[in-house]
């Protein structure tokens, strides 16, 4: 075995000393020679803790395909904040960390508000929007492209979603950093403060705005919000109060970080590919193409979770009710079992 500063380098022992709550330093800055070893020698991998990490993308589809691997997180959220504490009933109320048949119902009734004509509605002041972001830009000596660009778009586009007036936008980028910064494993008692008192703010601040939204509703289609207040017209199916201001909380925190992330990583992909910024600035007609490419390449979610519901077989390992799976979203994106030839490494 190569051993550099106490960790290995070949890749076999890089795959076999992985852990996701020992992580070397350097993988932060570069997954990829480590995600490339995981699919190359331990793709259903066990940590030390029993919980498994998958890297290859045929695995990765298939837990996410499977109803027998459960997003419930009912088991993890009790200890870390306590039962019916303000985030467990957060994390526990949003529609992703829930399986049907609550999954599928709170998703049937939110599914109306995210209909083309919906996010249409939002396209003219998205992009007035980025352009008087740009423009300030152009006026600056230096900028921060995450503060000054990808971290604005997003908690606008959702305030726009959410039809949140102007000037009461600016608490929800530290209330959702706050709600999402409590998912990482390692918390401190102030981050979990932090966390519940956003929820508690948040929270509080939708309940006002869904009662003026009730007396005074938006009935053409165009307003999210009204759309999820009037629930199904054919059943009358309601979401409850909670799961309303809950999952409206949930829409803002999990259209955020991950958006900002993919402006951040498509710009800095960009910079570091020049042939292709000159490609597409000849013709912006490949955005599209190249927006799945950014996505694909620095995957702004690097990993999904799952827990196994019942004995199962994966990949030939067999994995027992109730282990914990790492869905590896960064690792199966550079697969070469699914790249096209020339594409990525
Ligand atoms: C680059 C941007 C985004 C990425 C990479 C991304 C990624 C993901 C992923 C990987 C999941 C699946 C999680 C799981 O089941 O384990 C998910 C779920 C979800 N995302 Fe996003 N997302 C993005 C933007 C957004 C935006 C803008 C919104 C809405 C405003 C949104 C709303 C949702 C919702 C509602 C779910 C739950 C769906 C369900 O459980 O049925 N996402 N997202």
């Amino acid at each position: 075995m190569t051993v550099a500063a106490g960790r290995p380098t070949d890749p076999r022992s890089v795959a076999s000393a992985f852990d996701l709550t020992n992580l070397d330093p350097g993988f932060l800055d570069d997954p990829y020679p480590t995600y490339r070893a995981l699919r190359e020698h331990a793709p259903v991998h066990r940590m030390a803790d029993g919980s498994v990490f998958l890297s290859r993308y045929a695995d990765c589809l298939e837990v996410y395909r499977d109803r027998r691997f459960l997003s419930d997180k009912t088991r993890e959220f009790g200890p870390k904040y306590g039962v019916d504490t303000l985030l467990y009933r957060h994390h526990t109320t949003s529609l992703v960390f829930n399986d049907p048949p609550l999954h599928t119902r709170v998703r049937r009734l939110l599914m109306p508000a995210f209909t083309l004509r919906a996010l249409g509605a939002l396209q003219p002041k998205l992009e007035a929007l980025v352009d008087r972001l740009l423009d300030r830009i152009a006026e600056m000596r230096q900028f921060d492209l995450i503060a000054d660009l990808a971290a604005a778009v997003p908690v606008q586009v959702i305030g726009d979603l959410l039809a949140i007036p102007m000037d009461e936008r600016g608490p929800l980028r530290e209330w959702s950093l706050a709600i999402l910064g409590a998912l990482e494993r390692r918390l401190s008692d102030e981050q979990i403060a932090r966390g519940h008192r956003a929820v508690s703010e948040f929270t509080a601040y939708l309940d006002q705005l869904i009662a003026d939204r009730r007396r005074d509703p938006v009935l053409d289609g165009s307003d999210v919000l009204s759309t999820l207040i009037a629930g199904d017209a054919a059943t009358g199916e309601l979401l409850t109060p909670e799961e309303l201001a809950q999952n409206c909380v949930f829409l803002l925190n999990a259209g955020h970080e991950t958006t900002t992330n993919l402006i951040g990583n498509g710009v800095a992909a960009l910079h570091d590919h020049p042939a292709e910024l000159v490609r597409l600035r000849a013709d912006p007609d490949l955005i599209n193409g190249a927006v799945e490419e950014f996505l694909r390449y620095e995957s702004s979610n690097q990993l999904g979770n799952r827990r196994v519901g019942e004995r199962l077989v994966l990949a030939g390992h067999t994995l027992e009710a109730g282990t914990y799976v790492h869905i590896g979203i960064g690792a199966a994106n550079r697969d070469p079992a699914v790249l096209v030839a020339g594409a990525g490494r």
